[in-house]
């Protein structure tokens, strides 16, 4: 039987979560300065606005790093992955750091909670490697099992970026000097996304950054996230990141 593209993502993250390096097992090469990331993080909890009394999902969480993010602000985390590999690598890590965590194994497009289960959700680096119905699916599984009123904050990646629009005419490129790679995640608009969204939820806030390259040395990129974060500071009129948080509000 051949295998779907959903297993080969599952075979794919069950070898990442072997690699030794934790940032390298979910992102690949480090790019981010500590300092770049952890700006990157308060943006991501000023979104997310976690509260005392939250019950949290964390749908796709990797090695943990949103759990740890959250964790300590809210009074449960609820943390699903599909690969067994990655869920085992999560729990041994969180395990002693954290004790209001709990990581399982499922799918963000078919989740084993009922409804109106939780207060807020993060799926952070996760709808690119779903096909469109996938995507659908666990936006309305999310939607599902947050109470009413919830939010959820999702990362994305827009094709329309400057950034974007070079990534999608290095893999024309490649893909007609060397073909297609077996696997090769999503990109899609903004616009694509808030679409499907908006069927749900209402977009309450977003926050833009990465205007990198994949042609750009690892350096450089480091030094224009540095950047990007410095501008951030003072403005929010920084349009020309790739990737982005958005906040969904669902209303029941
Ligand atoms: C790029 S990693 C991001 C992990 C984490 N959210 C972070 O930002 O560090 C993508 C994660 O999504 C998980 N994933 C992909 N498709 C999934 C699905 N359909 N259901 C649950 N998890 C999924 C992968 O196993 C992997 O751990």
């Amino acid at each position: 039987m051949s295998l779907t593209e959903h297993d080969k993502w599952k075979q794919f993250w069950d070898e990442q979560a072997k690699v030794t390096d934790l940032h390298q097992a979910v992102r690949g090469d480090k790019v981010f300065s500590d300092e770049v990331q952890s700006f990157h993080d308060r943006q991501l909890l000023a979104l997310l606005d976690p509260q005392p009394e939250d019950d949290v999902l964390d749908a796709g969480c990797g090695v943990g790093d949103q759990i740890l993010l959250v964790g300590p602000h809210v009074k449960r985390v609820t943390a699903i992955d599909f690969s067994p590999v990655m869920v085992e690598r999560c729990r041994e890590r969180i395990g002693s750091i954290l004790d209001n965590v709990s990581v399982e194994v499922a799918d963000v497009t078919s989740l084993p909670f009922p409804d109106n289960s939780f207060d807020r959700a993060v799926s952070i680096a996760v709808l690119q490697y779903l096909n469109p119905e996938e995507v659908e699916a666990a936006i309305s599984e999310i939607k599902r099992v947050l109470k009413p009123g919830g939010a959820c904050v999702f990362h994305i990646k827009d094709m329309a970026s400057p950034t974007g629009l070079m990534i999608t005419f290095g893999r024309f490129l490649r893909a007609l000097t060397k073909g297609r790679p077996p696997l090769e995640y999503q990109y899609r608009t903004y616009r694509w996304y808030k679409k499907k969204m908006n069927r749900y939820g209402k977009i309450t806030g977003s926050y833009a950054y990465g205007m990198w390259t994949p042609f750009m040395p690892t350096r450089l990129i480091s030094s224009i996230a540095s950047l990007e974060v410095k501008c951030r500071r003072h403005t929010n009129l920084f349009p020309l990141g790739k990737e982005y948080y958005i906040k969904i509000g669902f209303n029941g």
